[in-house]
């Protein structure tokens, strides 16, 4: 996954803008849940920071953001969501995000032991405790709203349904 460490941190960059752009799609599409806005407004500024912080670690080696480059992991997964129902797009979105989260605290540990000491590792330390974090939140507005065993029995779906896209990608220097 380190191979190219630069190609790694381009596409952790975007993946963090993208995941702020997305929260802040979900707080305007669910105006009338302002719990749910507040939380979004607050993820998609901690996420803008990260895309800040790594884009300052690509600048420090030298390096640009560089292109966007479509991450087909989250192409697939978007492709899951069901979008008629603009319940089920919610549940959909918050357990699938919920999910994408947990996957971001479980790479971000392995790049932190993969990092030497110094300040990048101790950025992807960082990370991980804020991705659990962001997992967990996912989950508890998912719960909120449509209840446990709703939530549970998506969640359980969804996860065969992400553990087969991840089977049917490469291996790539990428986040997913
Ligand atoms: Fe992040
Ligand atoms: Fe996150």
């Amino acid at each position: 996954m380190l191979a190219d460490v630069t190609a790694f941190l381009q596409d952790h960059a975007h993946a963090e803008r993208k995941v702020a752009n997305s929260a802040l799609a979900l707080a305007a599409q669910h105006h009338a849940r302002p719990k749910l806005v507040s939380a979004m407004i607050e993820l998609a500024m901690e996420e803008l920071t990260h895309f800040g912080q790594v884009h300052d670690l690509l600048v420090a080696r030298g390096e640009t953001i560089g292109h966007n480059q479509p991450d087909p992991y989250m192409g697939k997964l978007f492709k899951l969501m069901r979008r008629v129902d603009v319940n089920e797009y919610l549940l959909d979105r918050l357990v699938l995000f919920g999910i994408v989260e947990a996957r971001g605290c479980e790479r971000f540990r392995m790049v932190g032991d993969a990092l030497p000491p110094g300040d990048a590792r101790e950025f992807y330390v960082e990370l991980t405790r804020c991705e659990a974090r962001h997992h967990a939140l996912f989950l508890r507005f998912a719960r909120e709203i449509f209840g446990g065993q709703a939530v549970t029995e998506r969640l359980d779906q969804l996860l065969d349904a992400e553990a087969e896209v991840v089977r049917s990608l490469e291996i790539r220097s990428a986040l997913h």
